[in-house]
């Protein structure tokens, strides 16, 4: 086997934000490549940036990614904290890292948790970016993995709630992930037959939704609506929220489904039920595309910190994987778009 010790680098790893499957692949290939082709050695640093900023560290060897590939979760723990955001949060990370002889860092990560790796690798820092999020909606890569299995459970929620929905002649409203872009609920719509799919990058008319809702009772079939937590109805907002924040600013979203369900019921007069899937979407084994492109990621991602490339992020274009700024990736998300969202309307009513 090739072993390149030109370098004998010290990395850390970290995963940031909301987890999602595929995370653990993702260590796995980084430390497996890493150890075995470039001599390197890792350290784990806890729960996200509260590791580096407070020191929190575990043992990474191949011993310890043995058996992880198929796991949900992250073995690393993650959290939402934000160094900015903290009194001499950079500092303490600049520290950890001197402290522990680390060269460089894997940062694991959403818009969020890049947006930090950016701003860190403008201060020196070495550091790499791997794109995840459930939501898939982190500009300059096709997809982010954790999408693919969020979409699958959402679509045999949808497949399971099509023959409850029939049997009682009920509206069924199934609440997807999705705060500010309606990818989740636009693939698990379009693969599980829902008859309206509400995103938060169209406001939806109420009044149409309840007319595509005694549509499809005409055609003596119940209808399914997929919404998007952050989808929002066009005459004000009917989203509710309990007001929190997190240290990134996002309000804690949630309700959407249920405002919408006692509309629908209020204006139609037919019985409405709701279904939050929430962070069940999130947890247990990634499917095999998520396995796949995470591995390939956290391959990509180690050989980006052999050569140096900093502020870098590995992202997947067609079928290749490139290396994109940072920088380029959290300026803006990756919405829907008004053609693609058009493309499932013709199921709308029907
Ligand atoms: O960012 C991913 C995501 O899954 C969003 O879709 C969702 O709004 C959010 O995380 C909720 O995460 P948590 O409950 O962990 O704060």
């Amino acid at each position: 086997m090739r072993v390149d010790r030109v370098l004998a680098m010290r990395v850390g790893v970290l995963t940031g934000g909301g987890d999602c499957p595929g995370l653990n692949a993702v260590i796995r290939a980084v430390v497996r490549k890493g150890v075995q082709q470039h001599g390197f050695e890792f350290i784990g640093f806890r729960d996200g940036w509260k590791g580096p900023i407070e020191g929190l560290t575990q043992p990474l060897d191949v011993a310890a990614v043995r058996g992880i590939l198929p796991r949900g979760g992250t073995i690393l723990g993650s959290s939402r904290t934000n160094p900015f955001k903290v009194e001499g949060g950079v500092d303490a990370i600049k520290k950890t890292l001197a402290v522990e002889g680390v060269d460089a860092l894997v940062a694991i990560g959403g818009e969020d948790t890049l947006g930090v790796a950016s701003r860190l690798h403008e201060e020196g820092v070495h550091v790499v970016g791997v794109p995840k999020t459930i939501d898939n909606d982190l500009n300059g890569t096709d997809y982010t993995f954790g999408f693919d299995t969020a979409v699958q459970i959402a679509t045999d929620a949808l497949d399971r709630l099509h023959t409850t929905a029939e049997s009682h002649h009920r509206v069924l409203v199934v609440e997807v992930m999705g705060r500010h872009a309606g990818w989740i609920a636009l693939h698990s719509g379009i693969a599980g037959g829902a008859n309206a799919i509400l995103i938060p990058e169209m406001p939806f008319d109420v009044d149409e939704v309840c007319a595509w809702v005694e549509r499809r009772f005409e055609r003596h079939y119940s209808p399914i609506i997929v919404v998007a937590e952050g989808a929002t109805p066009k005459e004000g907002s009917m989203s509710l929220s309990s007001g929190e924040v997190d240290a990134f600013g996002h309000v804690r979203l949630g309700g959407i489904g249920d405002a919408l369900a006692r509309v629908i019921e209020e204006r139609t007069g037919k019985e409405a039920r709701v279904s939050v899937l929430g962070h069940i979407q999130r947890g247990g084994t990634p499917t095999a595309y998520d396995r796949w492109l995470a591995t390939r990621f956290g391959l990509y991602a180690v050989d980006a910190v052999k050569d140096g490339a900093w502020g870098q992020m590995v992202a997947l274009r067609g079928t290749a994987i490139e290396l994109v700024p940072l920088a380029e990736a959290v300026g803006t998300l990756k919405t829907v778009t008004p053609e693609l969202y058009r493309e499932a309307e013709v199921f709308f009513g029907t």
